[in-house]
């Protein structure tokens, strides 16, 4: 079953910057319950289509044209209130250096908190009790404590899983995530990973996983899509894309990253 389909995304640098085409005509279609990999080099343009789906792109960045269809309504056309709702409760965003994703001079639960605040009518109790099972959840094994703790008590690991927690914490149906592991160490990154396919499976969620990471990508994910210069000249099932790839520059990153 679909779960979002991009349609024909094209996005531009404000006429006065220019006007460069930064998107053109980029479609892809997630799958509900799944984890769907976009990769491709610097400025390719990925970050600028996960932004896009959520309308968090730069104010000097203009989408052209396109769709993102999500429930069987197109995102880009939603009144406010309603886009507000998509995103803190539909989809999640999950960023690569969470220390700046969080306040410096709140504790981490509180902050978790806030999003019961505005989409539930939560009890104080109920908000803490549903932010340390949160916690639970994303494994850390002190939920107590990290939920006191200010963000640069934790590890950037710990930071991570604060933020996939907060992330989960209004059951999304997709979440976004840019480059979560690049900040980490190698094995902090594949214990991440992990995570997150624990919580497509166990909360039935799906995840767009914007990596430059080959590895993470045949390790987690089930569909690719290969982006260069603002286009996707490559998509498909990750084991096919992987072993086969049609396109040359697909074949180039592989080499690159030392995979064939
Ligand atoms: N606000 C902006 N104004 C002008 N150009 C921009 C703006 N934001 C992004 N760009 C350009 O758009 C292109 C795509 O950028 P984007 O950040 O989406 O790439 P990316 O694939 O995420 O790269 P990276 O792997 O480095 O994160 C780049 O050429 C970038 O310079
Ligand atoms: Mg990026």
């Amino acid at each position: 079953m679909m779960l979002m389909q991009i349609k024909n995304l094209s996005v531009t640098v404000n006429a006065k910057a220019g006007g460069k085409k930064i998107l053109d005509d980029v479609s892809l279609q997630i799958s509900q319950r799944s984890i769907f990999a976009l990769v491709g080099g610097s400025g390719s343009g990925k970050s600028t289509t996960g932004l896009s789906i959520l309308r968090l792109l730069d104010p000097g960045l203009t989408i052209s044209s396109g769709e993102v269809l999500f429930s069987g309504r197109d995102i880009l056309k939603l009144p406010p209130e309603q886009l507000r709702q998509v995103r803190g409760k539909d989809i999640a965003m999950v960023f690569q250096e969470p220390l700046y994703a969080f306040n410096p001079v709140l504790p981490i639960g509180r902050q978790i908190e806030e999003v019961f605040l505005s989409h539930t009518d939560f009890s104080p109790q109920k908000r803490t009790a549903e932010t340390l099972r949160l916690l639970d959840i994303v494994g850390i094994k002190e939920p107590r404590r990290v939920y006191k703790s200010y963000a640069h008590q934790l590890s950037g690991g710990m930071r991570q899983r604060a933020m996939i927690a907060q992330a989960v914490a209004l059951k999304p149906k997709l979440i976004i995530a840019d480059e979560p592991t690049s900040s980490l160490d190698v094995t902090l990154q594949a214990r991440i990973i992990e995570l997150f396919m624990k919580l497509r499976d166990d909360l039935n969620l799906s995840v767009l996983l914007i990596t430059h990471d080959l590895g993470i990508v045949e390790h987690m994910a089930d569909t690719v899509a290969v982006m260069n210069g603002g286009q996707i000249i490559e998509t498909g099932a990750v084991t096919q894309v992987l072993k086969n790839p049609q396109h040359s520059y697909t074949q180039e990153l592989l080499t690159y990253a030392g995979r064939t």
